[in-house]
């Protein structure tokens, strides 16, 4: 596998002139990072202020959703083709608090996969299981029906280099992280139906984040797990130093754990 992924999900935080700041700093450090890829992910009206403020850095920006239609009368919504207009080359899907709070299922999640590939952007699959799922030995099934139902139709070649993001919805802002164990199994999970399913390899470069109280303190363990690609992180991502932190936890490429 190659670089890990450092990605920063902003969700609806931050003001224009804490954006850019936010934004510059990251700029700034990932220049003597180059060993994990990076990326931001700022409310839609501040894509345009962060990736100016990225611009020449390695630091890449994406939005943190879209709708699945190109254009057209959708009132309130932003197409895949204006995000890449704009620059952004990643978008999130399937966010567990879209699921939640937005009632997004896995059809809608599949339609707007298919609908970033379709534009050229890169998208990043959010799964995870609830505590009650977890507790009640239903993780498995769970990030199972959700890796299928969101990746329905794709084939080998749409999934070379897609990125997925376990996010065990018991771990996002609590606190609470699942122990690297827990997050490798899920992973482990995930990559043997990403063969069964999808005929999809290690060759193919598949990156798995996990996401979920992703600090600076637990940053090193989570990220030298064999499975984990790369994190997800929303709070600690919200601060130019905790998050340079994070980015130098990542394992290097080639680094066996
Ligand atoms: P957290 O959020 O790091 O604040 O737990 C992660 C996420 O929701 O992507």
């Amino acid at each position: 596998m190659g670089k890990q992924l450092i990605a920063g999900n902003w969700k609806m935080f931050m003001r224009r002139d804490t954006a850019i700041e936010l934004a510059s700093g990251i700029a700034g450090t990932a220049w003597k990072q180059d060993s994990a890829d990076v990326a931001v992910f700022p409310p839609f009206v501040y894509l345009m202020d962060v990736i100016r403020a990225v611009a020449g850095s390695p630091v890449t920006v994406g939005a943190q959703d879209m709708y699945c239609e190109d254009e057209g009368a959708f009132t309130g919504e932003v197409s895949p083709a204006m995000l890449r207009d704009i620059g952004c080359t990643w978008v999130i899907i399937g966010h567990s608090e879209r699921r939640a709070l937005f009632g997004e299922k896995d059809e809608t999640v599949n339609e707007k996969i298919n609908a970033a590939l379709g534009a050229g952007l890169s998208p990043i699959l959010c799964l995870g299981e609830t505590l009650k799922q977890r507790e009640g030995n239903e993780m498995e099934q769970v990030v199972t029906t959700q890796l299928k139902g969101g990746l329905k139709g794709l084939g080998q070649d749409q999934l070379r280099g897609f990125t997925i993001a376990y996010e065990p919805v018991w771990a996002i802002g609590t606190g609470k992280t699942a122990t690297p164990e827990q997050a490798d199994d899920a992973h482990a999970i995930l990559r043997g139906v990403l063969e069964s399913e999808f005929m999809v390899k290690n060759e193919h470069g598949v990156r798995i984040l996990y996401g979920g109280s992703v600090k600076p303190e637990n940053a090193e363990i989570i990220l030298a797990q064999p499975n984990v690609d790369g994190a997800l992180v929303g709070g600690a991502s919200l601060k130019a130093d905790s998050f340079s932190d994070i980015i130098s936890a990542a394992r290097k490429p080639g680094e066996v754990s």
